[in-house]
């Protein structure tokens, strides 16, 4: 829920802010920060989504997004330009919000974070302060502060935690602000900006804030593979791993939240930030066994949940046929990055079983745009592509799946079976329509 900007305490205003980057983090920091009063130019390289965003048209799906985007643009205090250096000149603080995607060796690549900060370095006031929200690895503070090459500007580590699909509402609601800087001035500058949203704030070291980033997604990340571990238990002992797992969870130590069975963990941030944190930890002599089995157990665990579908749908004959609804790497967003959705396709297409796949942010351009190679068709709608399908297998967790007629879909399927990865579809309506598939063989 986005709170009323009357609703909030006063902003810390005036104050002007650059968000370098319009992309997930970027645009959503920069329409929450116009929502909490701030002034806010926000600045991208590509000039069509500049054009889109100063047109009021978010450039991703993104709920809420779009209403602060038009808001922002309309009350005067939220603009768009092409460029980095287009937008620092006036600004007190400058947030880059850059990609710092995996390179070849694992490694994030930080090209985009030093070509930014040499370009804007020249171009800053005295006294702004430049903000690390991108996830980057320890020492990058000072790398980006090298690059500024500017005595009179300070680097602040403030890593981001927002969820893709929930973005807007992470934003104005986080759990936490984690600010990590020697200059204490220049922290509690930046968390002045926070502060009509109330939450706690860590104040710390760059390198402590920079850890943080990566050892909570590390974390996220263990928990859904224990999940996905407790549940291949379960099935192979003929437990029930949705229940076992809701035991499990209302501990208070233990909590619910990422210890829901899946396809497997992905996303454009976990896997990149696992890598990281795992070269950081080599790098620094002390390898992180854990993590790295953890990973492991993710790739397995697409082998497993591949191989089990095309199990159950070889039990519909020759030629098998698989429906597959979801391809973005979790609901409300349209993100297909290291989509766990892909990468299980991606091993059943390999076993030569013909795949229909529907996604309700996806058709067949943007598949082929991201992906020419998956060998899947793209269906028109959810029924669609369960036609002749010997198997229903669902891999993301959207809620209007929930919502769909599985009466409909049992008249659809070839062979009339369903396969929950999610366990987003109810149940009991399952059971009704005779959707369980029974327990396979063990071999
Ligand atoms: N996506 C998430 O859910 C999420 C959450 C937390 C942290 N992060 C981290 O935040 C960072 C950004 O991630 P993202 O998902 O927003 O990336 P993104 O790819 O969606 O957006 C990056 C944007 O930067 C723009 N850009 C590239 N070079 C530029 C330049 N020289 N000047 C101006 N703009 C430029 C791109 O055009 C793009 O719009 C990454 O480090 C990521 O790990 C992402």
């Amino acid at each position: 829920m986005v709170p009323e900007t009357s609703d909030l305490p006063p902003a810390v205003a005036p104050v002007e802010v650059a968000v370098i980057g319009a992309g997930y983090v970027g645009l959503t920091s920069a329409v929450c920060f116009a929502h909490l009063g701030l002034r806010v130019v926000c600045a991208d390289v590509d000039e069509k989504k500049v054009r889109a965003l100063a047109a009021g048209r978010p450039t991703h799906h993104e709920p809420e997004i779009e209403d602060l985007l038009r808001a922002g643009i309309d009350r005067g205090n939220l603009r768009f330009v092409v460029g980095a250096e287009a937008a620092v000149g006036d600004a007190d603080v400058v947030f880059l919000c850059l990609p710092t995607p995996m390179a070849d060796d694992g490694r994030p690549d930080l090209s985009y974070l030093t070509d930014v900060a040499t370009a804007i370095g020249p171009c800053l006031r005295p006294e702004t302060v430049v903000v690390d929200k991108s996830t980057v690895p320890v020492g990058t503070a000072t790398l980006v502060a090298d690059c500024l090459d500017r005595s009179d500007v300070t680097v602040v580590a403030n890593p981001e935690f927002l969820r893709e699909g929930q973005a807007v509402h992470d934003f104005l609601n986080p759990d936490r602000v984690v600010i990590g800087g020697d200059d204490h001035g220049a922290v509690d500058r930046v968390a002045a900006l926070y502060a009509p949203l109330g939450c706690p704030v860590v104040r710390t070291d760059a390198v402590s804030a920079e850890i943080t980033k990566y050892a909570a997604n590390a974390f996220l990340v263990t928990k859904l593979s224990f999940a996905n571990s407790v549940a291949a238990v379960c099935e192979a002992l003929g437990g029930d791993a949705h229940d076992v797992l809701l035991g499990v969870g209302y501990d208070h130590r233990v909590g619910h939240a990422h210890l829901r069975p899946g396809p497997g963990w992905g996303g454009s941030c976990f896997p990149k930030d696992v890598h990281a944190l795992l070269h950081l930890a080599h790098d620094a002599g002390e390898p992180f066994h854990l993590l790295q089995a953890v990973l492991d157990a993710n790739e397995s665990q697409f082998d497993r949940v591949a191989a089990r579908i095309v199990a159950l749908a070889s039990r519909g004959g020759q030629d098998p046929v698989v429906a597959a609804w979801g391809l973005t790497f979790k609901a409300d967003t349209d993100d297909l990055r290291e989509s766990p959705a892909i990468a299980v396709l991606r091993r059943v297409s390999a076993a030569g079983v013909r795949v229909q796949v529907y996604d309700p942010v996806t058709d067949a351009e943007r598949l082929a745009t991201f992906d020419p190679d998956l060998g899947v068709s793209v269906a028109s709608d959810a029924y669609a592509a369960c036609a002749g399908a010997d198997l229903l297998v669902v891999l993301t967790e959207w809620g209007e799946f929930a919502r769909l007629d599985l009466e409909r879909v049992a008249g659809m399927l070839r062979t009339p079976q369903v396969f929950d990865t999610r366990g987003v579809l109810d149940r009991s309506e399952l059971e009704r329509h005779r959707l369980l598939p029974p327990p396979l063989e063990r071999s």
